[in-house]
């Protein structure tokens, strides 16, 4: 029944090089609304059978089963339920949901349609980076000219259903990608993680049902009803169905979005990629899922990418941002970028990841250059032991990932900084950190 991916599947990707493919006439011309159609005539509590038995999964990082999500919220008590899309993308190598909404961003706004019909909310809010303001303007764009044809506001389609769509652009913070964080923000509070539960199901947005869903989840609804369940079940692996965005960045010929059936694998994609950017450089190391999933390495090109696959060799699916560097890349370096990252999101609320990646960074710093000795490798392996599964959000937990496993895999590295006093690496070599004023 289920395939292993040789080819790709352009379904979200596939107008995008169309001259004006973020207009609605493209759209339509494309299918689109076609499946909001078909769900209007539906009964809500069917197309959310249709979703649990398509087998999709969040597609946010944390694979949570789509339909499973919306069938949690309570029975209707008269009062308002939100849908509230998660457009935060801020992690680090993760980038599709901004080319999607680039590129496509009806396909999310009928699915956002398509969603609130199912589970019974007539105001959905789309919660964007804030950094992204051309995407802010194209989201604006589209969200009007669904509108004026009648595919949100009053009555849409002659249904009787009402929606009604508030486009919110954050301030930029990564922490408010973090659901609850997210939803703390758009009330107007500062964007941190709240104790759960209760879970957004039964209290989220102004405390009412909230279900919080990624971009790509959502504008995955509209072709899984459109072609059916069995269509979507069909491609990917037994526990992961469907398609996913690729992102492949770094050090590879044809960077890019690449979508395809989940259990792909990265020697797949690096083939359709063109391979490595520089054909006589190895890969060294690589991201699966964003910088919070632990590092894979050449040992992994077979790893199928479903959600299973890698968790079974030790990392994380993520949100499929795979981010390749080749051999003239310092891992001790890249870990400390990343570390900086982290230190400088952690939201503050709780000690183990407030304190955690400030000691972290300043060890990372200071390896890289060389000073130090041997036991602040099992110093900073202790930090992490402090804050994986003892923070209060995943952010903390994500910290301790590139850190973890640059040491399980390149300890020898770590260790080289040390006897040559300083980086072995030669950064003018390196494309990756080229334009840093620290190499410079
Ligand atoms: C620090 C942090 C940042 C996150 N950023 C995002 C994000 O930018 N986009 C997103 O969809 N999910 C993000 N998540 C995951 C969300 O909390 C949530 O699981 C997701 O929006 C659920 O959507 P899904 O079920 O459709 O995947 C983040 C989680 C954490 C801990
Ligand atoms: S883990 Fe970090 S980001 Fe999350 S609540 Fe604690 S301090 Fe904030």
């Amino acid at each position: 029944m289920t395939q292993m991916a040789t080819t790709l599947t352009p379904i979200l990707t596939k107008f995008w090089d169309d001259p004006q493919s973020w207009t609605l006439a493209t759209y339509e011309d494309n299918e689109g609304y076609q499946a909001l159609k078909k769900a209007l005539a539906m009964q809500p509590a069917d197309l959310v059978q249709l979703t649990k038995d398509s087998g999709l999964r969040g597609r946010g990082g944390a694979g949570f089963p789509t339909g499973m999500k919306w069938g949690f919220l309570p029975p209707p008590d008269g009062g308002p339920r939100y849908l509230v899309v998660n457009a935060d993308e801020s992690e680090p190598g993760t980038c599709k949901d901004i080319p999607l909404m680039m590129a496509a961003p009806q396909f999310l706004i009928e699915g956002v349609v398509i969603t609130s019909f199912a589970i019974g909310c007539n105001h959905a809010f789309i919660y964007l980076r804030g950094e992204v303001v051309h995407v802010y303007r194209r989201l604006l764009r589209a969200v009007e000219e669904a509108y004026a044809a009648g595919y949100l506001g009053k009555d849409i389609q002659g249904s009787g259903f009402d929606l009604d769509i508030t486009v919110h652009a954050g301030a930029g913070a990564y922490i408010c990608g973090e659901e609850t964080a997210l939803l703390d923000s758009l009330e107007g509070r500062r964007g941190q993680p709240r104790l759960k539960p209760p879970f957004p199901a039964v209290a989220g947005l102004y405390a009412r049902p909230t279900v919080v869903n990624n971009v790509e989840s959502i504008a995955s609804v509209p072709p899984i009803l459109l072609h059916g369940h069995e269509w979507f079940a069909d491609m990917g692996t037994e526990k992961s169905r469907g398609f996913g965005i690729f992102s492949l960045s770094g050090h590879v010929k044809r960077p890019g979005q690449y979508e395809a059936p989940l259990g792909i694998t990265l020697r797949e994609l690096l083939d359709m990629a063109g391979g490595m950017r520089d054909p006589n450089r190895k890969l060294k190391f690589w991201t699966p899922g964003g910088s919070s999933t632990p590092l894979f390495t050449e040992e992994h090109l077979d790893v199928p990418l479903d959600f299973e696959s890698v968790a079974a060799a030790g990392s994380m699916l993520g949100t499929r941002a795979l981010q390749i560097f080749d051999d003239t890349t310092c891992v001790v370096r890249a870990v400390d970028r990343w570390t900086e990252f982290y230190k400088h999101e952690s939201c503050g609320k709780c000690t183990p990841c407030r304190e955690g990646t400030w000691w972290l960074k300043q060890i990372l710093g200071r390896l890289e250059h060389g000073q130090g000795d041997e036991e602040d490798l099992d110093k900073l392996l202790d930090i992490c032991d402090n804050i994986l599964g003892r923070s209060f959000c995943a952010l903390g937990d994500g910290a301790t990932s590139p850190i973890t496993s640059s040491i399980q895999y390149f300890r020898q590295e770590f260790l080289d900084h040390l006897t040559q006093g300083g980086c072995p690496f030669d950064r003018s070599a390196s494309t990756l950190f080229a334009k840093d004023p620290v190499s410079a």
